[in-house]
């Protein structure tokens, strides 16, 4: 049973000073991390893990690591009854496996994953960059999170390559590849287009199922920041809340996967945003973003995705009828 202690120093936000998740998240995807799936082993003694960037390491003598687990993950109980896990360190050919093990809807997550049983008994998964089994050193409550310090007891070297690296919400090697194609102007406007209409139209279905009424305010409210832009407004804010009206999507979608493709498209826009579209004022377009939240509170599937159907094709056209090369930003 991992030890218990009690935080040595609790930092408290100073009073007054309201940090905003979402901000807190998207600032601190602003330092990269590689990732690892950590596993260990269930009461039924079944191999568990979870994709994980919060590694780190803590001491090299006595040689410590760590990694934090969100309270409300289902492998809480597993973890806190384990007296060891396992580290691997993932490569940039694994992004695949990564997703699979941030999954929380895939029942058996190793069944196809080349893994074996370790020194200390945990799963150790095949073709990693390094794998490092640890016996649970102490355990300490941390806000949302269980911090897990480990002992490490084996270690063992995997294939030479790349590690994959996560960086603002998304794999940086698929980013940085997408961000190039951007700038470099080789993403034409019809591939991007239909991609938006596919992944927007799944997440507004998905979100017409899953949204808490909360989540369908946050969509609201980064409607109201775009409407609220005045002629003043920098080009950066009008990014910033184009941006927020499809990450307010994707978080109401409750789809991890298709999440982070949402936050590379996200990137994708801002960089055209920044880089390739010249953004105007487009007040004819607030009656259909306002039509995508309204069928979203009415809980209507074809209806939401059918008005972002409209407004991606009345952003290409202008009132004139010529088709423009214009923004999601307004
Ligand atoms: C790149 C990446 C890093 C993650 N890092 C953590 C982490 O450090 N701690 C954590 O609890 N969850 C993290 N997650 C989320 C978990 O992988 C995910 O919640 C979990 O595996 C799904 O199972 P659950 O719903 O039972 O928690 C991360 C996800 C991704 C994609």
């Amino acid at each position: 049973m991992p030890e218990t202690s009690s935080p040595v120093a609790e930092r408290t936000a100073t009073p007054g000073t309201a940090i905003e998740p979402r901000q807190l998240r998207q600032l601190l995807g602003c330092f990269p991390t590689g990732v690892a799936v950590i596993t260990t082993t269930n009461a039924d003694g079944q191999p568990v893990g979870l994709t994980c960037n919060s590694f780190s390491s803590v001491s090299l003598e006595p040689p410590l690591v760590l990694f934090s687990l969100r309270k409300a993950s289902s492998l809480v109980p597993a973890f806190c009854a384990s007296d060891a896990f396992a580290i691997n360190i993932l490569s940039q050919r694994q992004d695949a496996l990564s997703g699979r093990f941030a999954s929380s809807k895939i029942a058996d997550k190793f069944e196809g994953v080349a893994w074996h049983v370790g020194s200390l008994g945990m799963p150790v998964i095949e073709d990693c960059l390094a794998s490092f089994e640890c016996r649970v050193h102490a355990c300490h409550d941390a806000g949302d999170h269980h911090v897990f310090i480990g002992e490490v007891k084996h270690m063992s070297e995997g294939c030479a390559d790349h590690a994959l690296v996560f960086y603002k919400g998304a794999y940086m090697q698929l980013a940085e590849s997408l961000r190039k194609q951007v700038i470099e102007g080789k993403l034409g406007t019809a591939d991007l287009d239909e991609a938006y209409r596919t992944l927007y139209g799944r997440l507004l279905r998905l979100a017409c199922e899953h949204a808490s009424e909360a989540e369908l305010d946050m969509v609201e409210s980064a409607v109201d920041a775009i409407e609220a832009h005045g002629p003043d407004d920098s080009l950066a804010q009008r990014i910033e809340s184009a941006s927020r009206f499809f990450s307010a999507i994707a978080v109401a979608g409750h789809n991890a996967a298709l999440m982070l493709m949402a936050q590379t498209m996200t990137g994708v826009l801002r960089e055209r945003m920044t880089h390739v579209i010249p953004v105007r004022p487009r007040p004819d377009l607030f009656p259909l973003r306002r039509k995508v939240v309204l069928r979203l509170r009415q809980r209507d599937p074809d209806g939401a995705a059918g008005a972002l159907d409209e407004l991606i094709t009345k952003l290409r056209v202008d009132r004139d009828g010529g088709v423009v090369a214009n923004g999601f930003g307004d």
